[in-house]
Order: structure tokens, then sequence, then C-alpha cells
């Protein structure tokens, strides 16, 4: 029989959490390590897993434990040397979005993990999704003819701390724009992969508390292609509960997709998704629940491919480097109130 992929879990807070239930629920899979530093997750971790071993330091981890892939679900600021310090050692690698919080040390891993040859994916798992996921096959079948524009809209309560506040420390955040609004950036860019690489793109964004003027809540992005095509990506963190809309007009018919629920993590979201495709409009059913809950399934499962046959993964550390790059690029247009070219921003 085929032995179960082993998976080190780096990091078990909010999000951590889910990774290692999706990841010990998989017949398929094996949680064998889990670190964290504080002593009261550690705790919780042995609880809930006794089988997989336990540690304090994410490099330890790395030199000491029998594992195939690391799932790397830290505050940003850390995923660089994390995954750095695994892909030396030839393990590939499951990274949380953002990447990084610098395009340098995107870059960095992106280099790193070809020069070790090992399997980098990341997780912008709003891809995996039946309802965002269903979009993009909507639009590879040629449904609504070429794809023009792309909104891509969320408002919802505002973030979660994280461990030690790090989520409203610029210095390990980044920024909030690398939080949630990535994964709209990335969805806009694939939606739109038919018209080539974007070419310009400017930001509007401000904060409505003067103690974190750059950590911004409300937010909207446009990014435009070479042939006319665009995308808007917008949020707002001054809201409630959590929202989300997705519109993209092609040049035959056009779709419309909302996703609803009190908490982003809820088990029962309301969500639909309509096709019009120039001539008659379609309630699409969708086939699995939507949410980042059951994406997160998908993409244990999608890693499990990785490893074992070498499966490309729907989210390269490529299109990382991207979805990094943009949000990037949106500050900069902020700070410097005028749009800004691609340029040679995302060479590599
Ligand atoms: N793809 C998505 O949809 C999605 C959703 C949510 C979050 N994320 C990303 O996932 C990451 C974690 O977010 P979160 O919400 O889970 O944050 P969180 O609740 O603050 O959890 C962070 C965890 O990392 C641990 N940690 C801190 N330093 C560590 C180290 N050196 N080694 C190992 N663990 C360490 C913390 O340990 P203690 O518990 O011991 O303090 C905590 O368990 C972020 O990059 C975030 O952007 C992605």
């Amino acid at each position: 029989m085929t032995q179960p992929v082993r998976f080190a879990l780096a990091g078990f807070g909010a999000w951590g959490k889910f990774h290692a239930q999706s990841i010990a629920e998989n017949p398929e899979a094996r949680l064998a390590a889990i670190s964290a530093p504080s002593e009261s997750s550690r705790e919780e971790a042995r609880r809930l897993y006794p089988d997989a071993l336990i540690f304090e330091d994410s490099l330890e981890m790395i030199a000491q434990a029998d594992f195939d892939i690391i799932d790397i679900v830290t505050p940003s600021h850390m995923h660089r040397v994390i995954a750095v310090a695994a892909m030396q050692k030839g393990k590939h690698v499951l990274l949380e979005k953002p990447m990084a919080i610098t395009l340098e040390d995107c870059k960095s891993i992106v280099a790193c993990a070809q020069q070790y040859g090992v399997h980098l994916a990341v997780g912008h798992e709003l891809r995996l999704s039946s309802q965002w996921g269903r979009i993009k096959d909507i639009i590879n079948a040629g449904t609504i003819g070429d794809p023009q524009y792309v909104l891509v809209e969320l408002s919802r309560k505002p973030y979660r701390q994280g461990a030690s506040g790090w989520r409203y420390d610029q210095s390990r955040v980044g920024s909030w724009v690398l939080e949630e609004p990535i994964h709209f950036f990335d969805l806009a860019r694939w939606y739109l992969e038919g018209s080539g690489d974007p070419v310009e793109l400017q930001a509007y964004a401000n904060s409505r508390d003067p103690e974190r003027p750059t950590l911004y809540d409300n937010f909207s992005a446009m990014f435009k292609y070479a042939n006319g095509s665009y995308a808007v990506v917008s949020q707002t963190l001054a809201a409630f509960e959590h929202h989300q809309t997705v519109k993209v007009s092609g040049t035959k018919g056009a779709l419309w997709a909302a996703w609803s629920g009190a908490l982003d993590r809820t088990l029962e979201p309301t969500a639909f998704l309509k096709v019009f495709d120039g001539e008659k409009l379609e309630d699409v059913t969708l086939t699995k629940q939507s949410g980042e809950v059951f994406e997160l399934r998908e993409e244990i499962a999608q890693c499990i491919d990785m490893v074992r046959f070498g499966k490309k993964p729907i989210a390269t550390g490529l299109d990382g480097l991207w979805s990094a790059g943009l949000c990037l690029l949106a500050e900069e247009s902020i700070r410097q109130s005028k749009p800004l070219p691609l340029g040679e921003l995302l060479q590599f």
C-alpha cells in the first residue's frame, strides 16, 4: 500500500488549525510534526494530534522531523526563512499567501525551489473553489466570449489581531493588501489570463484609524491590459460579516457570483453563480460547498498529488510572486498617487 504523504505544519494558529484538520482527515496524508512557539498552542497540538511530533521552533522541526512536505501557516514575515530552510533540505512546500512580504523575498523563494528541485504550491485556494474555480472553467469554455472586465469585491468585518498582534504590526504583516486583496488579484489575473500580462495599475485606499494610516480599511485597485481589458479589485474592512462578489463581462455574455456568511469560515454560507451566454441566463448548480474551509481540503489533496506524482499545483510560486507583486505595486501607487506601469517589476 502507498505510504501516506507526511506533512510538517509550521504554525498552529487560527488558520493553521484548519490546515491540521484538513491534513488529519485526509487518509492519504499524515500529520507528522507541528511547530508553534507558545506553550499553549503546543499543548493544544499535543492534545489534538498525539501522534505528531511537536516542536517549539520551525527550524528545529525542519532539522529533526521526518516529513515530505512542509505546510507553512505562520505570520507572513517568517514565510521566507522557513520555506528556504525546508527547501534546502529537499522538502516540498505548501506556502500560505502572501508567499512573503517583499518582492525580493518572493523571488528568492521561487529561485530556491528551482535550485533545489522541489515543488512549491502557494495558498491561493480560491482557485480550487466550486464557485470561483468554476468561473474559470466557464471562461475557458468560451461561454461569455473573451473576458474584458473583472470585478472582485469583498466587504467584511475587521481582521483578527493574530498571534501576538502580528496582523496589526506593519513590519510583520507587510500590509493588509497582502492579507485578503491578494486573493482577488490572483483570481482577476487568472480570469484574464487570455489577455497576457497586465501593463498598468492604479490604487486608492484610506484608513479610519490615524494610528495606522497605512493599514487600509478601504482599498480599491484597477489594473489594465494592452488589449484594453481591465480588472477592479476592491475591499472594505469597515463593514460587517463576510460578503464577496465576482462579476465578469465578456464579448458575448457575463457572469455574476456572490458568497455570504456571518463569518469567513462558516460551514453554511449562501452562494450563487449566474451565467448569461448572450442569449439565456442560467443559475449554475455548485457541485460542492464554496468557502475557504472546503477549498483547503482540496489544497491538501492537490499537495499529495504534487508530492507523489509531481503534479503542478493550481497556484505555483510564480503565481504567488505575481499576486504579491501586484499588491506591492498597488501600495506604491497609493504612496505616489498615480498609475504605475508593471514594467520590469515582475521580471524573473
Ligand atoms: N489562504 C487563506 O485563505 C488564509 C487564511 C488565513 C490566513 N492565511 C495566512 O496564514 C498565515 C497565518 O495566519 P493565521 O490567521 O493563522 O495567524 P495566527 O492565528 O496569528 O497564527 C499564527 C501561528 O503561527 C505561529 N508562529 C509564530 N511564529 C512561529 C514560528 N517561528 N514557527 C511556527 N509557528 C509560529 C503562532 O504561534 P503561537 O500560537 O504559539 O503564538 C500561531 O500559531 C498568514 O500568512 C496568513 O496571511 C491565509
